[in-house]
């Protein structure tokens, strides 16, 4: 079975601690923060997904997945520490070599906290073997990173092929989490592609029936 981490930066602030709470209801497996400080993408969610943290905090035990879409990785690293969250992700193109990415993931794991890479639709996925030992997860994009409601680019389910093929051959023990465009229909494709996490925003977000959607993406 798959897991859910519903993406809640399109989630509208009128009534959001309701809508929270609805969605833990509905049992996602985890609340997925997209963080982008307007210099790696265009948009600046940095104040929403702070706001939207502290609520869960508040509010929620559900394990909280940092999705960060920033170029100073560090100073957000540290901002978003702060909430304890269970994973953080970073992207491999922030970076200008692997040494600076090496200490990043040693310093958020010196944090108690697991670490994810996640890589773009054009970055090949050969560019991180050599760092899957160090991690927990990949998340692979299915869209160009900076919004939510766009469609997913087939092309990157062969990556979620070929990195599954390689974690089986080489006996490593990692999570595979897509990201972008994913609903009823991609979700299959995700799954069989080897993605044991899918990122849902726009598709849980704008449903009328978040325990619907939510059930329907977890046991296809
Ligand atoms: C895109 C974000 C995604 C996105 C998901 O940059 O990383 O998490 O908001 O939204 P949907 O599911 O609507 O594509
Ligand atoms: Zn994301």
């Amino acid at each position: 079975m798959v897991e859910i981490s519903a993406s809640i930066l399109n989630l509208e602030e009128d009534n959001v601690i309701k809508k929270l709470y609805d969605l833990e209801a509905a049992k996602i497996d985890y609340f997925h923060i997209d963080v982008m400080d307007g210099i790696f993408v265009k948009n600046n969610t940095v104040q929403k997904m702070k706001k939207y943290c502290e609520y869960l905090n508040n509010i929620s035990n559900l394990p909280i997945d940092v999705h960060l879409m920033v170029t100073n990785v560090k100073e957000y690293v540290n901002e978003f520490l702060v909430f304890k969250p269970n994973i953080i992700t970073v992207h491999l193109e922030a970076f200008s070599n692997k040494n600076e990415l090496k200490e990043i993931i040693k310093y958020i794991k010196e944090n108690n906290t697991r670490v994810g890479i996640s890589i773009k639709p054009d970055t090949k996925i050969g560019e991180i073997f050599e760092i899957l030992k160090y991690i927990h997860q990949v998340l692979i994009m299915t869209v160009e990173p900076g919004k939510g409601g766009q469609s997913l680019i087939p092309q990157t389910l062969e990556k979620v092929e070929a990195l599954n093929e390689f974690i089986k051959k080489e006996n490593i023990d990692i999570d595979i989490e897509v990201d972008g465009g994913i609903n009823e229909k991609t979700a299959i494709e995700a799954k069989k592609a080897g993605a044991n996490i899918l990122v849902a925003g726009t598709a849980i977000t704008r449903a009328e029936d978040y325990k619907k959607i939510v059930e329907e993406l977890k046991k296809i």
